[in-house]
């Protein structure tokens, strides 16, 4: 329906994210990856041009930096006075900086290899940290700083699920505009044209999202 195709593998236990590459072997074969957690939100401007820079990288890893106010709730990652990343722990007691490594992460084919190495960690996990941590000690890790400007908000406790929702609803509102559409997204990016797009919005006109969509059908940036 939105041009594109996916594909769904189930975990059947939360045993951690490194378990993803193992449950996707097949689908993944012999091509670099992303992986982006579920309960992450990005909003901003310069992310799209991040992760085209990161999936254009040759051999190794890409993962990000942000800086937020709890660290111990993450992957933190150090730097030296280069911006070089020295270390990463997961969820430290004495976060060793205030830069977090968000759910998003790009990797080459070189991950299942090092996925099936990992053991499971104290928390009985296989830890995406781990990965990260193997990377970055072959000197294969990038590791980029995402700037003030973007918003990362994480919805995995009610608190931040409360505030992410918060904070989306006042951009909506503000600008009309809807953030994370996935129909306005393949249409924008021309993988559906308007008929499909409005077949996608019809079951749903009675509500505020349907009619966003055929607003955008009707508007004068109209593509297709
Ligand atoms: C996971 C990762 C952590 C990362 C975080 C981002 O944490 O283990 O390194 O910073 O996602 O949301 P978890 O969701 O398992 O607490």
């Amino acid at each position: 329906q939105l041009g594109c195709h996916f594909e769904f593998f189930i975990q059947e236990k939360p045993t951690g994210l490194a378990e993803a590459f193992l449950i996707t072997e097949e689908f993944i074969k012999n091509s670099p990856t992303c992986l982006i957690l579920g309960d992450n939100i990005f909003y901003g401007n310069g992310l799209i041009d991040l992760a085209k820079e990161a999936m254009s990288s040759p051999a190794g890893a890409t993962v990000f930096g942000y800086r937020v106010n709890d660290p111990e709730r993450y992957g933190v990652v150090e730097f030296d006075k280069e911006n070089r990343a020295v270390s990463i722990e997961e969820k430290p007691e004495f976060p060793r900086s205030p830069y977090a490594i968000p759910g998003l992460y790009f990797y080459d084919t070189k991950v299942i290899k090092i996925a099936k190495s990992l053991t499971p960690s104290k928390r009985g996990e296989l830890e995406i940290t781990d990965i990260n941590k193997t990377y970055l000690s072959e000197g294969s890790l990038r590791v980029k700083v995402i700037e003030r400007g973007v918003a990362w908000l994480d919805a995995g406790t009610f608190e931040s699920l409360l505030q992410a929702g918060s904070f989306i609803h006042a951009v909506q509102e503000r600008q009309g505009l809807m953030v994370g559409s996935p129909e306005e997204a393949a249409w924008l990016n021309k993988l559906i044209n308007n008929e499909r797009l409005k077949e996608l919005a019809e079951p749903h006109k009675k509500n505020a999202y349907g009619r966003y969509l055929l607003n955008l059908v009707g508007n004068k940036n109209a593509n297709n």
